[in-house]
């Protein structure tokens, strides 16, 4: 053991290196950050240039199989490294070509945003400092575009999928017969169950499933030839539970569905909600953003009635990863749905934790939280609500475009309406099976992709293979979906040659 003096001794030595994560040379530092951001910026303006994807590089798995460093390495090699094994095989969202699930393409500034919140480190737990008020902002903000009131409650989540599970985590312990929070769902002595189309995003019967409810209490209800619920069969669904002695408890409606951008009648859903007693959550992962836009809004009437929305700013909001949010037009239940209380997070009588500031984790699942709401408030104030209204209805014009393409072309097959930004199509040939068709159309979706082209993603539309494309990509024009069509019908084609 050392004495006290020892320690003293080695404490003020101006010899012993202190452990510390600062650079040593802070210039240093500042050029190579100085190239990353010339780098970065080259590399987004050049996207066009570049294949939209390709397969990863045998040297670059393998740098990624290295194991753990115990020693570092110099920045500027490191960052050598992320060059040659990291950003040379991207996903390929930023590329004005990739349309597959539904991915947003990012914008600049919100790629600054990011550096500037990773700098602050900000932990939005709430609190009086400004990151809290700037997400209480984007959250007004958020209230304004899907016509919620003012005192609303809200939170920005990790996406979609999260934003589900908070609402519906609020509509089944605001509206169950039993304090389910506290005794749990299988001591409450009664069923509970939900409700959505067939076309609804698996992230609900995740949701349904992780409150304990089970997925088989979401009952899903058939579409019409549109894709959307069909409100009748809804209406006996709920009749049926309740004269079974369940207590139905929310609707989950869709504002763009997943496979086809379907939008649920959100009026005639809130009329039954009303008429029920119900809560109605619209997930609104695709379409609530489209309200920005007056030529869209009309497309969502009732969305604005309904006790709880779920969306996301990093599809069509095209904000760098991740941003979601859920806003809930109840806020006291949605505070009691999350509050537990705790003495380390007691509130003081004044200063940065006083009890007038908002505590984020009383509305949500997480505690500690990153500074989302900046990539969000940058992208608004610099670009507006107007030019992203304008990208999200250029959006809805190229669909428009590819389903008349598609339509044009007597080697192509459009499989679902197209209400919004999801254009769903195929090869076809007369007289040639739906099992060969499929398989053809997977060789195009995937000779697409591996030639680094474009990328769409399948899905099944009425048991057909389709090569679904979704539109949330700022960057895409008109010739990019005019050489999708003139691709899918000449590989098409020649895959059929092949195999006759
Ligand atoms: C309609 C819909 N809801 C929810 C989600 C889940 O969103 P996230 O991927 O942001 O969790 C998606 C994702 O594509 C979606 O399309």
């Amino acid at each position: 053991m050392l004495d006290q003096q020892e320690c003293t001794e080695t404490i003020h030595d101006p010899d012993v290196r202190r452990p510390t994560l600062d650079p040593e040379n802070w210039g240093e530092m500042r050029g190579l950050g100085h190239r990353m951001l010339d780098d970065t910026f080259d590399w987004l303006e050049s996207v066009r240039e570049r294949s939209v994807w390709q397969p990863m590089s045998t040297a670059a798995r393998a740098l990624l199989d290295e194991p753990l460093p115990i020693e570092g390495e110099d920045a500027s090699t490191v960052y050598g490294q992320f060059l040659r094994a990291v950003r040379a095989f991207p996903l390929g969202n930023v590329h004005p070509r990739f349309w597959a699930w539904v991915i947003g393409t990012g914008s600049p500034i919100g790629v600054l945003a990011e550096m500037l919140s990773a700098a602050m480190n900000v932990n939005v737990v709430g609190g009086d400092h400004a990151a809290t008020r700037v997400e209480l902002q984007v959250l007004d903000w958020s209230k304004e575009m899907v016509g919620f009131p003012a005192d609303a409650s809200g939170i920005l989540v990790s996406g979609g999928s999260i934003a589900n599970l908070v609402g519906l985590t609020v509509a089944l312990r605001a509206r169950a017969s039993a304090d389910v929070t506290r005794v749990g769902v299988g001591a409450a002595g009664r069923e509970f169950t939900m409700y959505a189309s067939t076309e609804t995003h698996n992230s609900v019967r995740k949701a349904v499933g992780l409150l304990g409810l089970g997925t088989d209490a979401l009952r899903l209800i058939p579409c019409n030839d549109r894709f959307e619920i069909d409100v009748p069969a809804l209406a006996c669904a709920i009749a049926d539970d309740r004269a079974a002695g369940r207590q139905p408890i929310a609707v989950v409606g869709n504002a763009g569905t997943v496979n086809t951008g379907a939008i649920d009648p959100l009026a005639a859903l809130a009329d039954l909600c009303e008429r029920e007693d119900l809560w109605l959550h619209i997930d609104g992962a695709i379409g609530a953003p489209a309200r920005l836009s007056p030529e869209i809004t009309p497309l969502f009437r009732g969305l604005e009635r309904a006790d709880s929305v779920a969306f996301d700013f990093h599809k069509w909001l095209y904000v760098p990863y991740d941003a979601g949010c859920i806003l809930v037009r109840d806020a006291a239940a949605h505070r009691a749905a999350f509050t537990e209380p705790a003495a380390y997070l007691a509130r003081t009588s004044r200063g940065l934790w006083s009890d007038d500031t908002v505590a984020f984790g009383d509305y949500g699942i997480e505690l500690s939280r990153p500074f989302r709401a900046l990539k969000i408030w940058m992208a608004l104030k610099t670009l507006g609500a107007r030019r992203h209204a304008e990208c999200i209805e250029a959006n809805v014009s190229q669909a428009k475009l590819l389903a008349d393409l598609v339509q044009a072309d007597e080697d192509l097959e459009l499989l679902a309406p197209v209400p919004l930004n999801i254009v769903c199509f195929r090869f076809t040939a007369p007289g040639v099976f739906d099992a060969d068709l499929d398989a053809i159309n997977e060789e195009i979706l995937l000779g697409l992709q591996e030639e680094g082209i474009a990328v769409v993603m399948q899905t099944r539309v009425r048991g057909k293979l389709a090569l679904r494309t979704a539109i949330t990509n700022h960057r895409s024009r008109p010739e990019d979906f005019e050489l999708l069509a003139r691709e899918v019908a000449g590989r098409g084609r020649r895959l059929l040659d092949d195999r006759r």
